[in-house]
């Protein structure tokens, strides 16, 4: 544990129109609105280009996704949660329901926040947040990148199979029940 904030506790409060007051010490997670679109994009692409790094690979989708298109997903209802220390947006994550499943998407976190335990809550939030019909979480994540296989295996998820990204990247698909 480096010097920083301190670990937000796994259960937040996600309801109501900004960030939740009642999220743990330092940081609240609540959901994200349209408006805060320009600085999801900042986070999220500081925190994806290690990844992109990792792999070799610039054009990795969510390094690809534009203001308009982030925008676009934010007022279409997209579950969407944002973490914030103080006034900083510094992580955040969201959740495409089809049917019974939901895929979790865009999950980031600051480069100089992580490791801090932002990242567990959020995920433990947007879990809590899906809809009820909701029976499966899935996401992809690459094949390489242990640190995040490490944190969604100590969530819960298993390796489902694999996938390739339309930047070459191998991906593991990772599944969970939702309850
Ligand atoms: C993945 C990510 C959202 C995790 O957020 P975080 O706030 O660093 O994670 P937490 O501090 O809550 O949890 C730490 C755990 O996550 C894992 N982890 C993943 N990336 C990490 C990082 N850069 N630093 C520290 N831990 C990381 C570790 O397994 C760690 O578990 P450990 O305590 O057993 O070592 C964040 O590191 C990030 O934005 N990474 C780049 C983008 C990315 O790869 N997103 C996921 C795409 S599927």
């Amino acid at each position: 544990m480096i010097d920083g904030p301190a670990p937000v506790p796994a259960h937040t409060a996600v309801s109501g129109t900004g960030p939740s007051p009642s999220a743990g010490p330092g940081v609240r997670i609540g959901p994200l609105r349209p408006g805060d679109a320009g600085e999801v994009l900042t986070v999220q692409r500081a925190a994806y280009v290690t990844e992109a790094q990792r792999y070799g690979a610039p054009d990795i989708p969510p390094l690809r996704e534009t203001l308009a298109e982030l925008r676009a997903d934010l007022e279409a209802g997209v579950l969407a949660l944002g973490a914030w220390s103080g006034a900083r947006l510094v992580g955040s994550v969201r959740g495409r329901v089809a049917g019974s499943e939901m895929e979790v998407v865009r999950f980031t976190v600051a480069p100089d926040v992580q490791g801090r335990g932002v990242g567990r809550a959020l995920l433990a939030a947007v879990h809590a947040a899906a809809p009820p019909a909701v029976t499966r979480f899935w996401l992809v994540t690459g094949a390489r990148s242990d640190d995040n296989l490490r944190l969604y295996a100590a969530a819960g998820y298993r390796i489902a199979g694999a996938v390739t990204d339309s930047a070459g990247v191998e991906l593991a698909r990772l599944e969970r029940p939702a309850r």
